[in-house]
């Protein structure tokens, strides 16, 4: 039977036009208006997000029910936001994109409804949730329907949380409590015309007198350094899209899943001789550990999260003949690597989420201790410095720690230490492990003699030197088996692979809880 005959011709014509309309979202106008804004319309990034052919819409009919204050004058198809499924490297993903062209991608009562139907999907059925924002925030029109709508999201966002991937991705503005449910998921991507904030500047210019711009409230570069709300900041929406396909290139669809595993091409017993001259002996000289984290990765590839925030430490995605590790390392070019406030909760969540997507955890080492001060003793470093001990130790993953030099007190309890429940420790001959630096423990157990001493300052070196020799090296650690095996350095990456291959199948719990009380 031809269409003719089954009498459709109409109906599909009917069904074509609708679905025109709901592509049109606000029509050429607010198109032009969002392109003259420098940004794309919804259905364009999410093509750029995509497979290509891959997006299957859901709700592309939904209409808002509210008629108050005209809207029901302002019906579009689909209203404020496009959702469905589709694939990214062939895997099945859930989207949703916010349509700044329909009532300023504001969040309806119906918008909430769809976004919910595809958060449900996701957790239904296994796959990552991917949420373009770009939105004037709760439609005002509607109230406290719309509210809900955010209520019903943020429980979903939380519900999800550590069964699924859940990446938001800001191209606009992000205002009021609709911040809240990106800040819930795994990761936040944000362009450099994107913002978010609690309070618009008006309000804080109203509140505390001060002068100040959306940028500087909230801008992409605000949390991308300060705030530390933005994992990654890019100019450009296409590389912004870019770069969300390729994080999920190192994630699992869901915590019962194995991130994806590529068919390795770097020789994984590769040597890698250039780490000597990376890594300077003396332990007061600084160096980039982001030189070493490329030299032992696979082709030098690592995704960088949190980049330009808490940067002494360094945390991102990479692999290892082809298995996705997180790597968590000391910066000693930065504030010599210390831990503070801010790179405690920077390292903590990031083990967290690896820990809960099965993506084994590679620590690098090369630390004095936390950052000594009022500020940060007044901030809390104790309570946040705690998260990271929690999260090491929750951790079930494969863990593979090597200590390059200093590992110093706490410090080097907190950065995957066998106490912790590391797999494999491993230490390079120029590991120094002890309670603190040779200069400070000198200074407290040689009080006396020093004050004593004829020459203080050679009696001082000396006894520094003898501390060093003593205690300030890895085998006293390894008589232990706190270290398993003092490496040369060159072997590093391949030390590393082996360990990984040796805890492929590796299993192990936490005693059954509702959940742990980790220190917020
Ligand atoms: C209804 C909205 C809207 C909203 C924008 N629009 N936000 N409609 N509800 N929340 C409409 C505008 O009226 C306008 O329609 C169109 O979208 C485009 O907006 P413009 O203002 O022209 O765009 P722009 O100059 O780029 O400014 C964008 C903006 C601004 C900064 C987002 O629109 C704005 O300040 N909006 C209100 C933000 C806000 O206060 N939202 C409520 C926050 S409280 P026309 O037809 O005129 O073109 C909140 C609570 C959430 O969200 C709580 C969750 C728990």
């Amino acid at each position: 039977m031809t269409i003719e005959e089954k009498g459709l011709v109409e109906k599909l014509a009917e069904l074509e036009r609708l679905k025109e309309l709901s592509r049109q979202g606000g029509g050429p106008e607010r198109i032009a208006a969002q392109h003259g804004r420098g940004k794309l319309t919804a259905r364009e990034r999410l093509d750029l997000l995509l497979d290509p052919g891959s997006f299957e819409e859901l709700d592309a009919l939904v209409v808002h029910r509210s008629s108050e204050f005209g809207l029901d004058r302002q019906r579009y198809y689909g209203d404020a936001v496009v959702t469905g499924y589709g694939t990214i490297d062939g895997r099945l993903v859930y989207v949703f994109a916010q349509d700044f062209t329909v009532l300023g991608g504001s969040l309806s009562e119906a918008v909430g409804e769809k976004i919910c139907k595809v958060m449900d999907l996701a957790l239904k059925n296994g796959a990552p949730i991917i949420g373009i924002n770009d939105s004037g925030g709760a439609r005002i029109q509607e109230g406290v329907v719309s509210l809900k709508g955010y209520g019903d999201i943020f429980l979903r966002n939380t519900l999800a949380s550590g069964l699924i991937p859940q990446i938001s991705v800001i191209m606009g503005p992000c205002a009021g409590g609709a911040v809240y449910s990106p800040a819930i998921t795994d990761f936040i991507f944000m362009t450099s015309s994107a913002y978010m904030y609690i309070t618009g500047p008006e309000v804080v210019r109203a509140v505390t007198q001060q002068e100040v711009t959306h940028e500087g409230l909230g801008g992409a570069q605000t949390h991308a350094t300060k705030s530390g709300v933005a994992h990654f900041i890019l100019e450009t929406e296409e590389e912004c899209l870019r770069e969300v396909r390729r994080l999920l290139s190192f994630l699992p669809s869901n915590n019962m899943d194995d991130p994806p595993v590529v068919e390795p091409t770097d020789d994984p017993w590769r040597r890698c001789d250039d780490l000597l001259e990376i890594v300077p002996e003396d332990p007061a000289k600084p160096y980039d550990m982001h030189e070493v984290i490329y030299h032992i990765v696979d082709h030098g590839d690592f995704m960088e999260v949190h980049s330009f925030w808490a940067q002494s430490v360094i945390v991102g995605f990479a692999r290892m003949n082809g298995r996705p590790v997180g790597i968590v390392a000391n910066n000693p070019a930065v504030l010599a690597g210390v831990l503070d406030i801010n790179s405690s909760r920077k390292a903590a969540r990031f083990v967290r989420f690896c820990d809960a997507f099965n993506i084994p955890i590679v620590t690098l080492v090369d630390i004095p201790g936390y950052l000594p001060g009022v500020e940060q003793e007044q901030g809390g470093i104790i309570t946040h410095g705690a998260k990271l001990l929690y999260a090491y130790s929750e951790a079930t993953v494969p863990k593979v720690t090597c200590i390059l030099r200093k590992a110093y007190g706490g410090a080097y309890l907190v950065m995957g230490s066998k106490h912790l429940r590391a797999d494999i420790n491993y230490a390079w001959p120029t590991a120094e492990i002890a309670v603190m630096g040779p200069d400070g423990a000198v200074n407290i157990i040689f009080r006396r003699e020093l004050e004593q001493a004829p020459d203080p300052e050679a009696q001082r070196r000396a006894l520094v030197e003898e501390y060093r020799q003593r205690f300030a090296n890895p085998y006293v650690a390894a008589a232990r088996g706190f270290i398993d095996d003092v490496i040369d350095p060159r072997d590093t990456r391949a030390k590393i692979i082996k360990a990984l291959e040796m805890l492929k199948n590796k299993t192990d719990t936490n005693p059954p809880k509702k959940h742990g009380n980790i220190p917020l």
